[in-house]
């Protein structure tokens, strides 16, 4: 296999607390950076993105992409042929991410620890099928908007248009969202910022043209409900039927509970990384979830039982 992860899922569960403790011991103990980490996720969810829907415009650019190899078994591939299948997405405008039959479809699906079909990305194939329109990656400011900020280096590295808005002062991003955003700045790399408030009719404007929203407002670091003007925001991307990746976690869908606030992002796909959480596999959050996809950032093997096997101390009462 040529990308990523599926395989090695585990199939474990990481709540809040433990996905902070694998980052921050990948850190401390095995020396990684934050910056790798965040590369490895924005890098995995873009190969997702891109085998996901014909998302390569010109043939010159998806060619050079992967290797021949890879190209011929995608051409080879029958599901190409296939009209798009996923009755449970409702995307009305823009191109469902199906194009798997359904018996490949189900082919694909296995059981997961957690008793979740768990989607095997890996066997998705590229279709190639140029439904053109930019990817449009929503920013908060947390590193949840690093990785997406990874992602638009990536895919503009492929060719594929991308668009970014940030919904931050540029100075209030977090460490390493600030370092990627620095590194799209310095390559004069264009981002649309929102220091304070939103201008729904720009991100409108870019919405109708989008071929995939990319949602990285906000990820295992949000508490409550979406405060404005992310709201608003989120209440924009889900009626711009377009198809949905949120990055890590669907914006507004607690991550160890998977209550959903009001609003919350209606994902198509969520790449999540490391390993699903709670709220993830919750019955009544797959609506804003839609596939799951686990990806790994690189963590050490080891770490992840490590971090199962932590358990948070007692809370104590006054
Ligand atoms: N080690 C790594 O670098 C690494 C590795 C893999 C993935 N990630 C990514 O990083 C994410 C976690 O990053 P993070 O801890 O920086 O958290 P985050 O979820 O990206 O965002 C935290 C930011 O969002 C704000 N926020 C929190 N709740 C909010 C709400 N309800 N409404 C509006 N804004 C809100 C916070 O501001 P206030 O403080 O003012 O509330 C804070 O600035 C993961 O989900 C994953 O996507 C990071």
């Amino acid at each position: 296999m040529l990308f990523g992860s599926a395989e090695q899922d585990s199939g474990a569960i990481l709540s809040r607390e433990q996905s902070r403790l694998l980052d921050r011991l990948a850190m401390e103990q095995y020396g990684m950076s934050g910056l790798v980490l965040m590369e490895n996720a924005g890098r995995g969810a873009v190969d997702v993105l891109c085998r996901l829907e014909g998302c390569f415009r010109p043939a010159e650019a998806r060619d050079s992409c992967f290797p021949d190899s890879y190209l011929k078994e995608a051409r080879m591939s029958p599901d190409l042929k296939e009209a798009p299948t996923r009755p449970e997405t409702s995307v009305s405008n823009g191109p469902s991410v199906g194009q798997l039959t359904s018996a490949s479809a189900a082919s694909l699906r296995a059981e997961s620890t957690w008793g979740q079909k768990a989607f095997d990305w890996h066997r998705l194939q590229v279709r190639h099928q140029d439904f053109g329109g930019p990817v449009v990656i929503c920013c908060g400011r947390g590193n949840n908007a690093g990785d997406g900020l990874v992602m638009a280096r990536h895919l503009w590295l492929r060719r594929h248009p991308v668009q970014v808005f940030l919904w931050s002062k540029p100075e209030e991003l977090s460490p390493d969202a600030a370092a990627n955003y620095a590194i799209l700045q310095k390559a004069g790399f264009p981002i649309e910022c929102f220091p304070t408030g939103h201008e729904p009719e720009r991100l409108a404007q870019a919405l109708a043209e989008a071929s995939w929203i990319v949602d990285a407002l906000l990820g295992t670091g949000a508490r409550g409900q979406p405060r404005p003007p992310l709201d608003t925001v989120i209440t924009q991307i889900n009626s711009a039927g377009k198809p949905i990746l949120a990055v890590d976690l669907p914006s507004g869908l607690d991550c160890d509970t998977g209550q959903a606030s009001q609003p919350t992002i209606r994902a198509t796909v969520t790449c999540t990384f490391a390993a699903a959480k709670p709220g993830l596999v919750r019955p009544e959050a797959q609506e804003y979830v839609g596939r799951l996809v686990v990806l790994d950032i690189g963590v050490p093997p080891p770490l992840l039982p490590q971090v199962l096997a932590y358990s948070p101390p007692e809370q104590s009462t006054p």
